[in-house]
């Protein structure tokens, strides 16, 4: 018979890719949504409407709307990805952060219990590489200890902690993937890597001058977020409920993936200066690439600006990967580093062109409609 799970954080961009790949084996899958006043998803559109995909309002700051969800819908496997999942902004909205990060966690738990699912109701949770925060060893693995750095990794913590505990106190399968950072054409556009796949292609295309970042010297181990959904599934599946750590083995800059991205877009980039004062400078350009006509060789792309950076920033992530490799049988190689830059900026190159065509196809229509009056 077919699975069933359900999915917090489903227009996310890792629920999108999990809601595909659960799809594609035959699951049923609910998803749970939020009122906005937007009402296009962007990330899963292409699924609204499809046999096996259903949504539902709920909120993981309203218990009530949980525990009835997950009696409706008597989930097999819950995979919470729901989060305030922004850093930088978990020190502007600290408490909203901690009630659906860390509280969120705990009402999805009771929402199980509370519906007598804990023996047959597997449980996924979110964790991550925020967790090791102002690092206590390189690189960072399951045994590594942890040292948030953040109003956000606090909140992770006691996520990670009270999965932890109701497994041990109530004999639960619910387990934490702790993930570093990953990326694709649907991260969210002001996470490091989508601002500068975007902002490079939009400086190639001349619709920007320049890219403001925070610190350059910042270091992760990014990886693709297609390829770290199956490994929450993997995690689900395996015969004892344990938490695994996720990751490439490999450690990239800030810097090193603007100078790739750009790279990609036909721009090559030179650094000078330091801290606060560093710029990326054009040095070459690949016209085939980089049409903007405006752009000149010495023309600074690339400036610092205190506005990003973090009250407390973590800056040396290396994750490794050998548990879940050994005893999940996953691959952290399937897609590289430079494949992964290569793929969101080639998406980000067509995006800001097709973006420019639907807007001239709007002001054609305005300008239609302007001229022949609204009834016409
Ligand atoms: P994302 O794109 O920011 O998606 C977050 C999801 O959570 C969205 O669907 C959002 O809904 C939903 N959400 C936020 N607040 C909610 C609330 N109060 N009630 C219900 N839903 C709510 O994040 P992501 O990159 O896919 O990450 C998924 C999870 O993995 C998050 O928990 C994140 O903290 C964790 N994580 C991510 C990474 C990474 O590198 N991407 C690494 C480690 C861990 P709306 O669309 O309505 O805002
Ligand atoms: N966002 C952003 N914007 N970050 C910048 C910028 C900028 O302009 N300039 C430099 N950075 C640095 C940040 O200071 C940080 O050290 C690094 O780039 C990565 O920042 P983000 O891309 O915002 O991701 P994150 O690592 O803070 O958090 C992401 O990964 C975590 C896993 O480690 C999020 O997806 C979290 O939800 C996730 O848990």
């Amino acid at each position: 018979m077919a699975k069933t799970a359900l999915i917090t954080g489903v227009t996310g961009q890792d629920g999108s890719y999990l809601s595909e790949f659960l799809l594609a084996k035959g699951y049923e899958v609910h998803g749970i949504i939020r009122r906005s006043s937007v009402d296009y998803r962007e990330r899963i559109a292409h699924l609204e409407g499809t046999p096996h995909f259903h949504l539902h309002y709920a909120d993981m700051s309203d218990s009530m709307s949980l525990v009835k969800l997950v009696g409706k819908v008597m989930p097999d496997e819950i995979y919470n990805l729901a989060a305030q999942s922004h850093v930088q902004v978990s020190f502007d909205a600290p408490e909203f952060t901690a009630d659906v990060d860390a509280v969120g966690v705990l009402r999805i738990l009771e929402a199980v219990r509370t519906n007598h699912l804990e023996k047959t109701c597997k449980i996924y949770q979110a964790s991550t590489s925020e967790l090791y925060g102002k690092v206590e060893e390189v690189p960072q693995s399951e045994t590594t200890p942890f040292h948030p750095y953040s109003p956000y990794a606090v909140a992770k913590l006691y996520g990670f902690w009270i999965i932890k505990e109701y497994r041990e106190a109530y004999n639960m399968f619910c387990c934490s993937g702790i993930l570093f950072n990953h990326e694709s054409e649907r991260r969210g556009e002001t996470f490091v890597t989508r601002k500068i796949s975007l902002a490079a292609a939009r400086i190639a295309q001349g619709k920007q001058n320049c890219l403001y970042l925070g610190n350059l010297d910042s270091l992760r181990d990014w990886g693709y977020a297609k390829d770290y959904v199956e490994c929450m599934w993997l995690i689900l599946q395996h015969n004892t409920p344990e938490d695994f750590v996720i990751a490439t083995g490999v450690q990239h800059s800030v810097r090193e993936f603007a100078t790739l991205a750009f790279h990609h877009a036909g721009i090559e980039l030179r650094w000078e200066g330091e801290g606060i004062n560093e710029k990326g400078i054009v040095a070459s350009i690949n016209t085939a690439l980089a049409q903007a006509k405006e752009l000149k060789v010495g023309d600074t792309v690339v400036a610092v600006s205190p506005d990003f950076y973090r009250p407390t920033d973590v800056v040396n992530l290396l994750g490794d990967p050998s548990k879940a490799k050994h005893e999940l049988g996953w691959n952290p190689q399937t897609t590289s580093f430079e494949q992964l830059v290569e793929l969101m900026v080639a998406h980000d190159m067509k995006k800001v062109a097709a973006d420019d065509a639907a807007a001239e196809i709007r002001k054609v229509n305005l300008a239609e409609y302007l001229e022949k009056g609204v009834d016409k």
